[in-house]
């Protein structure tokens, strides 16, 4: 059985979207999550030239909006980077950070992925800290060596009030994008490991939301969002067709009854 406690659905559009195609997909996630009643909140992560659209589309709506990335500094002379401070100009309320695509084609290290967390809360953003496991990790047993290391790094920069404030994503890399989810017991296996680590980090960091990314579909959302440990998702891929996102959000609402 699932916690008592509101799920959170997320969309990753990763760097995909086009302007004159967003407005459909935004304002159509926008009425479907409005039915969900405040049990399941909603929020979509877009490419950051779709900020401003995203907020003019979305502000007044029951769905929030985010960025998948945060520069590690303040501000100066980073070519390319955002800052955390520019995305909340825009009203954005989430920030992914250390998605395993950014830690392996831009080798972050559990260290800046901190940093970066750390930027986020620093700007008022709530960061959404995705750690996970590759093949070869599950199959060498190392898959709680792994994502303790990449939980620990963050934990231990951030004091247990700030701590609360962050939300967390496993996300298994072997199941993103792959069509292979994790089964509902794999998944719950590492939450329950991920809940403990929260738990000893103090008692208001044991509610923290722990999201599960990769492969999340309509026809797998509810089984897994079932589980107890399993807060709601981290969607990509089928965040991108307003039919599959509103499904899923609604097998989060399902999981909760
Ligand atoms: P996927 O991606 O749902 O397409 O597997 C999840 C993610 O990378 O956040």
């Amino acid at each position: 059985m699932s916690r008592e406690r509101a799920k959170l659905v997320v969309g990753n559009w990763k760097m995909h979207g086009r302007i004159k195609d967003n407005a459909a997909l935004l304002t159509e996630v926008a009425a479907g999550a409005s039915a969900l009643q405040n049990e399941v909140s909603v929020g979509v992560c877009v490419p950051c030239p779709y900020l401003a659209q995203s907020q003019a589309l979305l502000a007044g709506s029951v769905v929030r909006w985010g960025v998948q990335d945060v520069s590690a500094h303040a501000q100066g002379a980073y070519t390319g980077e955002v800052a955390a401070e520019m995305a909340a100009d825009f009203g954005v309320t989430y920030a992914i950070v250390g998605h395993s695509e950014r830690r392996a084609y831009h080798r972050e290290s559990p260290e800046l992925v901190a940093a970066k967390a750390r930027r986020a809360l620093d700007a008022g953003l709530t960061p959404i800290v995705c750690i996970g496991e590759t093949l070869d990790e599950r199959e060498s047993d190392a898959t709680e060596q792994v994502i303790g290391g990449q939980l620990d790094a963050v934990l231990l920069v951030l004091s247990e009030e700030e701590a609360a404030r962050i939300v967390i994503a496993y996300e298994p890399v072997w199941a993103i994008g792959t069509g292979k989810s994790a089964t509902a017991e794999q998944a719950q296996s590492v939450h329950a490991f991920v809940r403990a680590k929260l738990v000893e980090k103090g008692a208001a960091v044991a509610s923290v939301p722990v999201l599960y990314g990769g492969s999340v579909k309509p026809e797998n959302a509810q089984e897994l969002f079932g589980q107890r440990d399993i807060d709601g998702g981290l969607i990509g891929g089928a965040s991108l067709k307003s039919k599959d996102f509103l499904a899923i959000c609604q097998a989060a609402r399902t999981a909760l009854q």
